[in-house]
């Protein structure tokens, strides 16, 4: 049981508006930088289509607008109609994040029946034989190309989300030539990060310098073409900026994350972080989740900040960044995001960032069971 922590002003925090559903872990993709945990969660542990419509119909009284319902692949849910419906019926605009794979067109007006609002499908590549190779899955390209073509004829808005790496940054300007011709509203281009799968295949899948740049010079021209058409968004890399991201926008601050088993989470990867002792929705209601329990308030605001952070102009802006990523790469999650180069552990970024790579190691495969622990963090700089 957690206690109540309020290390903030002692003012309750504003409300959520955003919840991300994990509803499974399953996929049947294997992208190696999948942001889902290492320890993937057991179908035997999910919660079950109840317990799901209760953690919405809460969320909804708490003023929670927007879900993500998402995974893995939420298609693997059977009760993925009646989630959706509970979604609606608590007022919540859903939208779909998957891969396409196993999407027909009586499982989607089935969805649209029951009030899903929009669609999210991720791609790897514009090329069919890279995009199946990164995914790990063969004919995953075309099965996506069908789900696409099937949510434009349903007449629900797309968008396709692409995480950027090594073996596609090459290929920005054929992707947004994809999206253009699939006919999405917006295509996300994400920089890879760094957690989980990701930070397993870092090696594999940090770009060079040249790479970002020239992607970073083709959205710019493409964003100026497509404008009022396409909505381009470009999610800056970590690693190469010397400028922390503000995470989740604020631990606590705008949304939360329940994993398939409803364990209830500050941003996705926080379940890396030792101690957190997260609650659960089978222990506690969301709004007492929310408010009072520890792992929400532990990085609440900027009361636990320490140097550079606690006297920076720029905290209230980005939060000291990343507190996942400054534990994945320190080992203590209140230390300064080492994105940030005023952190004493920016080095922890710089220098794989600028290190020249000949040949990547091949890719570790997002798999059940697939992989070792992590290796431990360095140790901190004093
Ligand atoms: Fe942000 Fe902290 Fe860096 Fe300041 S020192 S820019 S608050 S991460
Ligand atoms: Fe957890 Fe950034 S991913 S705080």
């Amino acid at each position: 049981m957690t206690t109540s922590v309020n290390p903030g002003s002692g003012r309750e925090p504003a409300p959520p508006w955003a919840l991300l559903a994990e509803l499974t872990h399953a996929c049947p993709l294997h992208c190696p930088y999948c942001s889902n945990p290492l320890e993937l969660a057991r179908r035997s542990t999910e919660l079950s289509t109840d317990e799901w419509t209760d953690v919405l119909r809460q969320a909804g009284e708490m003023g929670v607008v927007h879900t993500h319902l998402s995974g893995g692949e939420p298609l693997l849910r059977p009760d993925l109609e009646r989630i959706v419906a509970a979604a609606e019926g608590a007022g919540i605009y859903t939208q779909l994040v998957t891969s396409g794979t196993g999407l027909d067109e009586a499982r989607l007006a089935a969805l649209t029946a029951a009030g899903l609002r929009s669609v999210q499908l991720s791609v790897q590549h514009a090329d069919p034989r890279a995009a199946d190779r990164i995914a790990g899955r063969p004919a995953s390209f075309a099965a996506k190309e069908r789900a696409a073509a099937l949510v434009r004829r349903a007449g629900l808005p797309l968008g396709l989300n692409v995480v950027l790496h090594r073996d596609n940054l090459d290929a920005v300007d054929a992707l947004i030539e994809l999206g253009v011709a699939w006919g999405a509203d917006r295509i996300e281009l994400a920089n890879t990060q760094f957690y989980g799968w990701g930070l397993l295949n870092r090696a594999a899948l940090l770009p060079t310098r040249d790479q970002l740049a020239r992607a970073r010079e083709t959205v710019e021209r493409r964003r100026e073409q497509l404008a009022g058409r396409i909505d381009l968004v470009w999610v800056v890399p970590d690693y190469f900026d010397g400028v922390a991201k503000p995470c989740m926008g604020g631990w606590g601050a705008v949304s939360l994350t329940v994993t398939p088993d409803g364990t209830v989470l500050p941003c996705p990867a926080a379940a890396s972080l030792p101690d957190l002792d997260p609650p659960t929705v089978r222990d506690h209601p969301l709004a007492w989740i929310w408010e009072h329990s520890a792992a929400f308030n532990r990085f609440r605001g900027t009361e636990w900040m320490t140097g550079p952070c606690r006297s920076c102009a720029r905290r209230e802006e980005d939060f000291g960044g990343c507190r996942c990523q400054a534990f994945a790469l320190t080992g203590d999650a209140a230390r300064t995001d080492p994105a940030c180069a005023l952190s004493p552990d920016h080095h922890l970024v710089r220098e794989p960032a600028d290190a020249g790579r000949s040949e990547p190691p091949p890719y570790v495969y997002r798999r059940p069971g697939a992989v070792p622990a992590p290796a431990p963090p360095s140790p901190p700089v004093p």
